[in-house]
């Protein structure tokens, strides 16, 4: 079991919470002998379109195919323009690799107290799946009659049926395989935009008759938004399109912790080009250089790869490492009311790793 690893730190935090997270993946090869990563570093970044012009060589994608998964921090720094960062590396792997699906765990861990006043882990454990390729992040449309008073511009959402089905079916096997998960919420908005909001509608309820035994409801993003404070123990799975699921899940980070925390996989369900593994939150530059990032995102994130990979039993134990040192509440980012370093917090979850 010999996995490769493309490394993009990225700016700012990126390059310490996945410093934190290769850790954690060689303590993990320590315990397991059978078990070894081979890492490549890639230096794409801001920094790289600051040099270069570009966030990464035109080859980049080329150069990532080979590999067994991509485990990225973040982009975006100031001074390069957000969707310049993101354009320029994020969404051209997730697209290249066909990574349709992210997977966006809302769950609260041992150790956390959620700000939803008597909300315990039983309440908060569901998963939300956003579509990842397609959707309200397309490149089509522009900028008309700039400088004059008719200056406007037009972004249109590209929703297709190839990428509604794949995402929805990923979402409704999701929600029936799973004892618990048998009920399937999609965010919807058909009430204010009346042409790709409806076509989404109409294969979830297309797709429902495939999959017997899946509890589906519609509910309008906005409402949606609210139910994940008021009521989040309705949810198992939750699927969204690209913005939707997006903002939904800073929401769900939120509600079980904080970004500091919150993990994500962009998946190719089919394993023809590799998945890439990121937590949620971006560069963060208000504590970029401090050293006090939180890792437990990135590290989580490490854990949802080795369950990709296959290795389910290296994945909990990482995972219980993780709510081990939560748990204990002794070594702590400030974003969670501690005074440790992201170095502190990385050691220690390899040495709960150890012990375990
Ligand atoms: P952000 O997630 O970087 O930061 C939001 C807030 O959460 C900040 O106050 C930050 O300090 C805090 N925070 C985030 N991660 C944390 C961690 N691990 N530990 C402790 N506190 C943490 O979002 P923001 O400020 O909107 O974006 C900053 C830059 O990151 C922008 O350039 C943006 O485009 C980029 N970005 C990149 C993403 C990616 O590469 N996947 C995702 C989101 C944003
Ligand atoms: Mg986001």
């Amino acid at each position: 079991r010999d996995y490769s690893i493309a490394l993009i730190p990225g700016d700012g935090i990126g390059v310490d919470v996945i410093r934190e997270g290769r850790k954690v993946l060689e303590a993990v090869c320590e315990i397991d002998g059978g078990l070894k990563f081979d890492y490549t570093e890639f230096d794409w970044s801001c920094e790289h379109y600051a040099r270069h012009g570009k966030m990464m060589p035109d080859d980049g994608l080329e150069r990532l195919r080979g590999f067994d998964s991509i485990y990225l921090g973040a982009v975006g720094y100031p001074g390069v323009p957000d969707h310049v960062s993101l354009w320029g590396l994020l969404l051209p792997i997730r697209r290249a690799f066909r990574q349709y699906i992210n997977i966006r765990p809302v769950k609260l861990l041992r150790g956390i107290r959620s700000p939803l006043a008597g909300r315990s882990a039983e309440d908060l454990d569901f998963i939300v799946i956003r579509e990842n390729n397609e959707g309200e992040y397309s490149s089509m449309g522009g900028r008309m009659y700039e400088g004059t008073p008719l200056d406007m511009a037009i972004q249109n959402s590209v929703f297709t049926r190839t990428g509604v089905e794949r995402v929805l079916r990923y979402a409704f096997r999701l929600a029936q395989a799973n004892g618990k998960r048998n009920r399937l919420t999609s965010a919807t908005k058909s009430n204010g935009i009346n042409h790709t909001m409806p076509f989404w509608d109409e294969y979830v309820g297309r797709i429902t008759a495939e999959y017997p035994g899946v509890e589906v409801s519609n509910v309008h993003i906005d409402a949606l938004c609210a139910f994940f404070v008021t009521k989040p123990d309705t949810f198992d799975v939750v699927v969204a399109s690209n913005l939707f699921g997006d903002i939904l899940t800073d929401l769900g980070a939120a509600i079980v912790g904080g970004l500091g925390i919150a993990p994500s996989a962009n998946i190719n369900p089919e394993k023809e080009f590799p998945s890439m593994f990121e937590p949620v939150h971006g560069s963060a530059p208000d504590i970029a250089g401090k050293g006090i990032a939180n890792p437990i995102a990135a590290i989580w994130c490490v854990s949802m790869m080795l369950e990709h990979l296959g290795e389910a039993e290296a994945a909990k134990a990482v995972l219980e490492a993780v709510q081990d040192v939560l748990e204990e509440g002794q070594v702590l980012t400030p974003d969670l009311g501690g005074k440790a370093s992201t170095r502190d917090v990385g050691d220690h979850i390899c040495r709960k790793l150890r012990l375990a």
